[in-house]
C-alpha cells in the first residue's frame, strides 16, 4: 500500500502495471443487452478472418543492432522532436488544473488532469483525456468520476496527485453520493461515464454531468510545465520579455 493511502484512505492504489493501456481495462462498463467489452476485446476476430501466423515484424522505425537492441532511426527521432514541440507548443496553451476522483472499493483514487474540457451543453458533457494510468483501469469499474477544479492555495494536491510528491498536508474530500470531490475546490462536476474513444496514446473519457457545485475565488494555473497564480504566471512572462 501506498504511503498516500493512509488516513485519508487516499489513493494511487498501485503502480500502472505492465500490461496497462490500451487493453480490456480501458473499455466502459457494458451497456444493457451489449456483452461485456472486455470478452469483445479479447476474443478477437473469427478464424477465417485472422490473418497467418507469421513472426512478429521489428517496428518499421527501429533498427536492430548486434546486441539486439534497438537504434531510433531519423524517422522516430523525428517523431520525438515532433512530440516534444507539440509539449511545447501546448505548454503556451494556459490551463487550470483539476484532481480527477473516483473510487475503488473503500479507496478513493485521484489523480492531477489539465487536459480536461466542456463538450456539450445539452446534454451536459464533458471529457478526460487519459495516458496510461491508474486511474484508466478504475473507471471501468466505477463508471463515474469527479472533477475538483483546484484554486491557487492548493497547489501541494496538483503535485500530490500526479506523484511528484506528497503532500504534508493531506487532502480532505466531500462526497457527492458516492463520489468524492476535494474540499476546497473552486468548483465540482460530478460525471457518469458516458463514452470512451482511444485517441494515439490517450483515451477520452466522456463523462455526463450529473453534479455541478462552484465558488468564487483564483483558481491555479499550469503554463509552459510550470504552476502558478494569474499573477505569478504574468509576472514570469513579464521578466522573460
Ligand atoms: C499539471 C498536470 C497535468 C496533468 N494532466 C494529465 C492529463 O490530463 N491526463 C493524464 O493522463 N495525465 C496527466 N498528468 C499526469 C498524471 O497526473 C500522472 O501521470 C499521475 O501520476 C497519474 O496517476 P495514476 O496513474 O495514479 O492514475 C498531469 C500531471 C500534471 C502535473
Amino acid at each position: 500500500m501506498d504511503e498516500r493511502e493512509g488516513v485519508a484512505r487516499l489513493t494511487r492504489v498501485a503502480p500502472p502495471s505492465a500490461d496497462a493501456g490500451l487493453g480490456a481495462g480501458l473499455m466502459p462498463p457494458p451497456r444493457a443487452g451489449q456483452e461485456p467489452a472486455t470478452r469483445r476485446r479479447s476474443q478477437g476476430p473469427p478464424a477465417a478472418h485472422r490473418r497467418p501466423q507469421s513472426p512478429p515484424a521489428p517496428p518499421p522505425s527501429a533498427v536492430f543492432g548486434p546486441t539486439g537492441v534497438a537504434r531510433l532511426t531519423p524517422r522516430s527521432a523525428a517523431a520525438e522532436a515532433r512530440a516534444r514541440e507539440l509539449r511545447q507548443v501546448m505548454g503556451r496553451f494556459a490551463t487550470g488544473v483539476t484532481v480527477v476522483t473516483t473510487t475503488h472499493r473503500d479507496t478513493i483514487h485521484g489523480m492531477t488532469a489539465n487536459a480536461f474540457l466542456s463538450v456539450s451543453l445539452r446534454p451536459p458533457l464533458v471529457l478526460v483525456s487519459l495516458g496510461r494510468c491508474r486511474m484508466s483501469e478504475l473507471l471501468p469499474r466505477s463508471g463515474r468520476y469527479g472533477v475538483s477544479v483546484l484554486a491557487c492555495d492548493q497547489e501541494r494536491f496538483a503535485a500530490h496527485f500526479s506523484g511528484q510528491r506528497v503532500s504534508e498536508v493531506p487532502p480532505t474530500f466531500v462526497w457527492q453520493g458516492e463520489l468524492p470531490l476535494l474540499e476546497g475546490a473552486l468548483a465540482h462536476i460530478g460525471c457518469r461515464v458516458v463514452d470512451v474513444h482511444p485517441a494515439g496514446d490517450h483515451v477520452l473519457w466522456i463523462g455526463e454531468v450529473e453534479h455541478l457545485s462552484h465558488r468564487d475565488g483564483e483558481p491555479l494555473l499550469f503554463y509552459r510545465g510550470r504552476f502558478g497564480t494569474l499573477a505569478e504566471v504574468s509576472d514570469r512572462e513579464a521578466r522573460r520579455s
